[in-house]
């Protein structure tokens, strides 16, 4: 047999690297305009799904005939044009992407987005979407440096946009500076480093759940806590994205639902642990991500409490403990690999380590939440994944990023655990 010939045939046969990632390319007014062909064809290299969409600045630059020709999709313009919402409005053109790539950035643009304007296609999908963004900023170099601009980077950093480039080097203007757009080459590459899931969940049932749980106390009142659902629905994203099926069982948000994932909505932690406990032994991994209410009113009023009426100055509540979800599905004889997550404010790693004790997970993600900046709301976040004889810390970075890393070490060490026969069931 020739062997040159078998080593060949599993080079080709091999998925290129971003196989079925689906981009929108937000292209922005600037010469660099001209460097976006070459871009979707080296995505489209990559294995990439590549829909455009034009500014109207951007249309001074390049025309859509090209990039409709080089990307092999139609070319979206217009948050106005009829026949194109028919086909795939704005709305569901954000939830198509797994990546929102801005290419050139320029320093109008950035100004927008940082400030949440909504009157072109780009910013309402910019908006509308919960996939992860990355820009490469092109503009004159006293543009770049001047502290608008830096404030917008700024904001937009802290809203979890990542950035590749500017690079320094000559100008199309005749400067010398920071401000030129990263060559589509070194995009790609930033892309493929970022994203490139590797597909360590395939065929692996995945359930998640995530977000706040809510108990009535009255028609209109009940205990809650912050927790936006941002980690759980990025880890949901990114399993997906790894080759699980994943289901999500989510308490009320007010983000997007992550697409070709399974949604259940939920209200109080006796919904979810219904809706987990009726389909565990399905499972092959569990992640606990939902903040559950530890406590609930005793009872809930069929009608509103009237203040004026039935308190004289205080509201005394009677709670009882709500169940331990995590608990219910560790307890059990065949289980899933058992993912706790905790949110603390002190002595965080000592906490971990005795949840993941006491509540008998193969694992638990902690993080600090008296850090405002990743805390509930933020999109960013700084985690430590401890389990039985180690841990990782993740450091600060996109809850995207997070999850990402979450999902495979989670993978290996499920598989390390086959391997070595602790299975649980
Ligand atoms: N959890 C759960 N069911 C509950 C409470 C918590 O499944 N009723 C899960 C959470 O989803 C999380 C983990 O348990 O994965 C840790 O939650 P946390 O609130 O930190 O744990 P508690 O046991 O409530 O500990 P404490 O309030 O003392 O910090």
């Amino acid at each position: 047999m020739n062997t040159s010939h078998v080593s060949t045939r599993a080079e080709t046969t091999e998925a290129p690297s971003l196989a079925g990632m689906r981009i929108v390319l937000g292209v922005g007014g600037g010469i660099a305009a001209y460097k976006t062909p070459d871009l979707v064809r080296k995505l489209i290299t990559k294995g990439c799904e590549v829909t455009v969409v034009l500014t109207e600045a951007g249309s001074k630059f390049v025309t859509t005939h090209t990039l409709s020709a080089v990307s092999g999709n139609q070319v979206r313009n217009e948050l106005w044009d009829e026949q194109a919402e028919r086909a795939m409005g704005h709305i569901e053109l954000a939830r198509w992407a797994d990546l929102l790539l801005l290419a050139p950035a320029t320093a109008d643009l950035l100004a927008r987005l940082a400030s949440g304007h909504a009157n072109d296609l780009l910013s309402t999908v910019y908006l509308a979407t919960t996939a992860p963004v990355v820009a490469a900023p092109a503009m004159n170099q006293a543009m770049w440096v001047h502290k608008a601009t830096q404030r917008n980077v700024d904001q937009l950093h802290r809203d979890g946009i990542e950035f590749v480039g500017p690079e320094v080097g000559d100008q199309a203007c005749g400067d010398v500076g920071p401000g030129r757009m990263s060559e589509p080459e070194s995009i790609v590459e930033f892309i493929e480093a970022s994203y490139n899931q590797p597909k360590c969940m395939d065929g692996l049932k995945v359930l998640i759940t995530a977000g706040p749980t809510r108990e009535p106390i009255d028609p209109v009142r009940f205990v809650s806590n912050y927790s936006s659902g941002r980690q759980g629905f990025a880890l949901a994203r990114a399993a997906h994205r790894a080759g699980a099926d994943v289901t999500l069982v989510s308490g009320p948000v007010s983000i997007q639902r992550p697409e070709g994932v399974s949604l259940i909505e939920v209200q109080t932690a006796s919904d979810m642990k219904n809706a987990v406990m009726s389909d565990i032994s399905n499972y092959d991994v569990f992640f606990s991500v939902a903040a559950v209410a530890d406590y609930r009113p005793v009872s809930t009023k069929g009608k509103k409490i009237k203040r004026h009426l039935e308190c004289s100055g205080k509201l005394v509540l009677d709670l009882e403990e709500t169940d331990d979800i995590l608990r219910s599905v560790t307890q059990l004889s065949s289980r899933p690999f058992v993912v706790g997550f905790a949110a603390e404010t002190h002595n965080t790693i000592e906490f971990g380590r005795e949840k993941l004790q006491r509540k008998g997970l193969d694992a638990i993600v902690v993080n600090d939440v008296s850090d405002p900046t990743i805390g509930f709301e933020s999109t960013e976040n700084e985690v430590t994944l401890l389990y039985p004889h180690g841990k990782c810390a993740f450091q600060k970075q996109s809850k995207d990023k997070i999850a990402q890393s979450i999902i495979s070490t989670i993978a290996s060490l499920r598989k390390s655990q086959s391997i070595s026969g602790i299975a649980h069931s």
